[in-house]
């Protein structure tokens, strides 16, 4: 194998050896005295883990479906919330001492991040008979080829290495300077997680194994199109002088994370749109077609996003900022200034993945 670092190639079949494989890198990324994965090349510049071949390798496919007439599915940042505190709220906070809500959600990221990991046990039942077309040479062919491992080891870490959980875990610790941590983060994180349930299958008739499978696809690519807009606000925040202790250490590994996010959305929305494209087979012998069962995923979570997260967000912090404010001079007038910062956002109507209207 000869490709150099992240060029381009019309190559379609990888070992998962070399999706995994992040070629050499000049200068090690430490993080808050925590050693992490990716690290610098000799001009500096950040460079991300195990894309050696992976990023070459999700072009190539996306090339393939795009020459084959194919789609290549979006999914519009608008669906997403703003994040909750705002920059200007969690500065305000910040400014007026009043640190716990922040600690809570920088911590609620941190954790979610790890959650990626779980992508790795994920059940992948044998595509090359649940789906008419053949698949050979695409993204979902390399899912257990170093894809889903790949995914897991940038979330969580791997061996000595820290991944995002522990990336953001530094940028935390050194923007508000070791801060506690408060102990309910996780319980209350997981007890929503079960209050909601599990969905009800939306489509039996192409089996449990597969949808279970397309369903954590479209789930995890959902939370890192969040994700995008955490990043932003986690850049500007933690980079702000005024309310950072390490404004450049911890916005710039916020802005290191945001780098290594680029395939995971990349290699989960060809993979689903290489379904999309495709016929699959049901259980009862019969066929529907890819897109269907990709669209009606996908509206299903995004509908969810739309009525649920922002006031997940806000429950998240509430009762917490109400006892945090306490300590601030004028509490009622600090959450009055709070309030009076809150971003109006109305999501727009559409999914973008509405069903087809039945003939
Ligand atoms: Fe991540
Ligand atoms: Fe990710």
């Amino acid at each position: 194998m000869t490709a150099t670092a992240s060029s381009p190639t019309d190559q379609l079949h990888f070992t998962a050896e070399e999706i995994l494989s992040s070629g050499t890198f000049a200068e090690p990324l430490i993080a808050n005295g925590v050693r992490c994965h990716g690290g610098f090349d000799e001009a500096g510049n950040y460079r991300s883990p195990r894309v050696l071949f992976r990023d070459p390798a999700i072009a190539a496919w996306q090339n393939q479906l795009r020459s084959n007439g194919h789609e290549l599915f979006e999914i519009a940042p608008e669906l997403m919330p703003p994040s909750h505190p705002s920059v200007a709220q969690a500065k305000l906070l910040l400014q007026n001492d009043v640190r716990e809500p922040l600690v809570r959600t920088l911590t609620i990221i941190s954790i979610v991040e790890g959650f990626g990991a779980m992508i790795r046990d994920v059940k992948v039942p044998e595509l090359e008979r649940l789906i008419v077309e053949p698949i050979d040479g695409t993204a979902l062919a390399h899912l257990t080829e170093g894809l889903f491992e790949a995914h897991a080891r940038d979330e969580s870490g791997y061996r000595e290495e820290g991944g995002h959980k522990q990336m953001w875990e530094a940028a935390r610790d050194a923007a508000l300077e070791n801060p506690k941590i408060p102990g309910d983060v996780l319980m209350r994180l997981m007890g929503r997680r079960e209050s909601r349930g599990r969905p009800k299958p939306l489509f039996p008739e192409i089996g449990e194994e597969l949808e279970r499978m397309l369903g954590f696809m479209a789930n995890v690519l959902v939370v890192e199109v969040i994700a995008e807009e955490t990043f932003q606000w986690g850049i500007q925040l933690l980079s702000d002088p005024e309310v950072s202790a390490a404004p450049e250490e911890a916005g710039g590994m916020v802005a290191n994370i945001r780098a290594d996010e680029k395939p995971h959305v990349e290699y989960l929305r060809t993979a689903l749109s290489e379904v999309s494209a495709r016929t699959i087979r049901t259980v009862d012998g019969k066929t529907l077609a890819g897109k269907t069962v990709i669209d009606g995923m996908l509206h299903r979570i995004l509908s969810q996003v739309k009525k649920n997260r922002r006031a997940d967000q806000q429950e998240d912090i509430r009762d917490g900022l109400e006892k945090a404010v306490k300590q601030a001079q004028n509490p009622e007038r600090l959450l009055e200034e709070f309030d009076a910062l809150e971003i109006d956002w109305t999501p727009p109507e559409m999914t973008g993945f509405e069903p087809q209207t039945a003939a």
